[in-house]
């Protein structure tokens, strides 16, 4: 069985940023809580190698975590990424979160390394603004990359459309969109501004959820994930709302590794970062155990819901463990 924290949620899942340079400057992106994805885009001193990403791998593969998710930055920039999804323990799932830029020359190199699944982030449906989201003029090279992973396998591939002021809009054209192609389904992430910052940018996600409510024909609640399923005109769309939400960090079960190789707990934390030293494989396993030991949900613990406003509980006021540089 995977480890559990005290609270009783099971670490069967790990997100693993290989990069944080990107090709794409998102106005919204969070770069998995560690913030500006803009600077060089040569590979960098402090990424790991491959050899060591797939050591981590192998270590949490033994603890039961059974599938990974690679991120970053943007994962493809990785020009070793082929290399690592084909050393992934057997055991594991492996998924992939990218902006798709790389993906036509690449999909079918990585699904025959062993890529399982593929989500591209896709905010809108024209050029002009697709460009002032995204800071890039990439949009018919990511319209191909979306083709590319579904030629080579990856269907459903899953669009991420983060929800905000300036896409809310886009959101029926969008659902429209994945009903009308197949292979396609649609990821609704709420916008997650403690991260990002902009917090007049956040738009009320229960707007959407009852919007497609009266669009859907079938809705599956998933109790054990905190998210809906919605059914609309043979298209799946999903949305992922963490934001204040204590029974979404009550199923979380992912732990994340950043990309200059430090283990996180959660992604909204700044005070959990904990390195594994010189990478042998006695400590990547004793500081897997220790970040799962002191992992607790944001909402609902770290945070605690006090006259209406969140506080941050007394119990983890404490010096960081680590000063991030
Ligand atoms: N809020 C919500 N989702 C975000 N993403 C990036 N930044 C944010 C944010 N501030 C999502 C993008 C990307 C995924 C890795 O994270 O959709 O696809
Ligand atoms: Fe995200 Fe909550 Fe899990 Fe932290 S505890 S990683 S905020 S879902």
């Amino acid at each position: 069985m995977p480890p559990a924290d005290e609270f009783g949620r099971e670490v069967t899942g790990i997100r693993v940023s290989l990069t944080d340079r990107c090709n794409f400057d998102c106005v919204y992106c969070h770069n998995e809580g560690l913030g500006d994805t803009r600077g060089p885009m040569a590979a960098q001193d402090d990424e790991m190698s491959a050899d060591e990403v797939v050591q981590i791998l192998e270590v949490v593969s033994e603890f039961g975590v059974d599938s990974v998710k690679f991120t970053g930055g943007e994962p493809m920039l990785r020009e070793d990424l082929e290399e690592i999804v084909r050393r992934t323990p057997e055991e594991m799932e492996v998924s992939m979160t990218t902006n798709g830029t790389f993906l036509p020359g690449r999909a079918a190199d990585l699904v025959d390394a062993g890529l399982e699944r593929v989500n591209v982030s896709q905010d809108a449906l024209d050029q002009e603004s697709f460009a002032e989201l995204t800071q890039s003029g990439a949009y018919d090279r990511v319209l191909e990359g979306v083709d590319a992973a579904l030629d080579a396998g990856l269907a459903p591939v899953k669009l991420n459309m983060v929800v905000f002021e300036p896409t809310a809009g886009y959101v029926p054209e969008m659902v429209e969109h994945v009903a009308d192609n197949e292979g396609l389904q649609l990821q609704l992430i709420e916008y997650m501004p403690e991260i990002s910052g902009h917090p007049e940018w956040a738009i009320d996600i229960q707007r959407v959820h009852d919007w497609l409510e009266e669009q859907a024909d079938r809705i599956e609640r998933r109790e054990m994930h905190g998210r809906a399923r919605y059914f609309v005109d043979g298209g799946m769309v999903e949305i992922v709302d963490p934001v204040e939400n204590a029974e979404f960090c009550a199923n979380c079960h992912r732990v994340r590794v950043t990309h200059d190789g430090k283990f996180k707990g959660c992604l909204n934390r700044h005070d959990d970062h904990r390195p594994m030293g010189s990478m042998t494989k006695p400590e990547i396993r004793e500081t897997f155990l220790e970040t799962v030991e002191n992992r607790v949900p944001y909402y609902g613990e770290y945070l605690l819901k006090e006259d209406g406003e969140w506080v941050l509980n007394d119990e983890y006021i404490e010096e960081p463990i680590s000063a991030d540089d």
